[in-house]
């Protein structure tokens, strides 16, 4: 069974860590990472996570198995998130939602689901991606195409090569659309960008997978949901998967959701029963804790409130940040534009960097960021901006 097995490739980001780890330098930087972290470098527990966990403790009388598709309170309020209060979708019930171990866990459902349904249907990754999104589908037994993204001369959105690549997808297939904050260009379409891929899409006849890995961390909870609604107002049916890892921070409590709006209340819940199949032949239900979480803050007004108020903190200082690095290198004498960084949103960028940049940097200055050059604009702080503005003007 096991002699002839070979050694697996090490994750390429997860082995930058460890060699961070292990890096003695106390001034070494780390801009490699998928976690948000505060100015003193922490990935923090927010307050209304913790209120919310006091909550759970003492009001929590039973570990008992949660339905396939989670908590009910919880789906009703990642609707209300995604698609806002009172909502034609809501009222009408032409969503129905799943509760799933995080947004990794919801992708995995619906590439399962689009494997026994659908099983000719292919989806369509941007290009660049999160990798994880090719290894998802590929493992769900989904075959992968991709359709162009970046334009690497601007280091903006190609919209019309982007265009170009939806009008050759064939009818039956899916696009993964990234909700906000593009992983891992920070590249987004405007609104109306956002109405005419609705519309080519519909020309076509291909369903749109929405990732939503980021909500509120672009310009708003609710104003990073304006491309989704611009969507909505064209199709009528797609795919929402839902991440809180990042907005309430609770990375290993494995929180997400798949959503599925469709024509009618008696079609969103066909569907659903499929999912659920998916689910109970997967994991069977759900974990519970970022769940309860989630909805113990959503559904209370003042705590609802409050981790708006937190949401905006973690934006604001990524936001921040990104203007620091673009002032700092300017005043720096660096003659290559960086300002693009200032007009992506998110936790990522394309820097542009070489990957011969990025080892010199990791090697002669401790500073790790991916071969790719993406940088997570999170691990940039007040105190390590000048030392590693410098070390990239040396490199460039
Ligand atoms: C684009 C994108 N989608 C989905 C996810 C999945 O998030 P999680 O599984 O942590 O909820 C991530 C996480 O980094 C991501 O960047």
């Amino acid at each position: 069974m096991f002699e002839k097995v070979q050694i697996a490739p090490p994750d390429p980001i997860l082995a930058l860590t460890v060699l961070f780890k292990a890096d003695p330098n106390p001034d070494k930087i780390n801009l490699s990472v998928g976690v948000y972290q505060d100015a003193t470098g922490k990935t923090p527990v927010l307050e209304t996570v913790k209120e919310a966990e006091k909550r759970i403790l003492e009001q929590e009388n039973s570990k008992g198995y949660l339905p396939m598709t989670g908590e009910p309170v919880y789906c009703a309020q990642v609707q209300e998130l995604l698609f806002g209060e009172g909502n034609e979708i809501i009222t009408s019930k032409r969503a129905a939602t799943a509760q799933c171990p995080r947004g990794t866990g919801a992708l995995r459902v619906a590439g399962d689901y689009l494997n026994k349904l659908h099983p000719d249907a292919k989806i369509w990754l941007s290009n660049p991606t999160w990798a994880n999104h090719n290894t998802i589908f590929e493992a769900a037994g989904v075959t992968c195409e991709k359709y162009a993204y970046r334009d690497a001369k601007t280091n903006g959105l190609d919209f019309d090569a982007m265009c170009a690549s939806i009008k050759t997808i064939p009818a039956g297939d899916v696009i993964l659309l990234h909700g906000c904050c593009h992983n891992p260009t920070g590249i987004d379409p405007t609104p109306e960008q956002w109405a005419i891929i609705g519309d080519l899409l519909v020309e076509q006849g291909v369903t749109p997978l929405v990732d939503f890995a980021y909500q509120g961390l672009a310009d708003g909870l609710e104003e990073d949901r304006a491309g989704l609604l611009e969507l909505l107002k064209k199709v009528k049916q797609l795919f929402i998967c839902s991440s809180f890892s990042k907005n309430f921070g609770l990375y290993r409590e494995r929180t997400g959701a798949l959503t599925v709006v469709a024509d009618s209340a008696e079609q969103a819940s066909t569907v659903m029963s499929q999912v659920k199949l998916r689910i109970r032949y997967n994991y069977s239900n759900p974990p519970s804790h970022g769940g309860q979480i989630v909805a113990t803050v959503l559904s209370d007004k003042a705590l609802k409130a409050q981790w708006y108020e937190e949401v905006a903190g973690i934006r604001n200082r990524i936001n921040e940040m990104r203007h620091l690095f673009v002032d700092t290198l300017k005043a720096k004498g660096v003659d290559q534009d960086f300002s693009f960084i200032i007009d992506q949103r998110g936790m990522f960028s394309f820097s542009g960097l070489t990957k011969d940049q990025v080892l010199q940097l990791r090697d002669k200055y401790s500073i790790y960021i991916v071969d790719s050059g993406r940088i997570n604009v999170a691990g940039m702080t007040p105190d390590n901006m000048d030392r590693l503005c410098d070390a990239i003007k040396s490199v460039l």
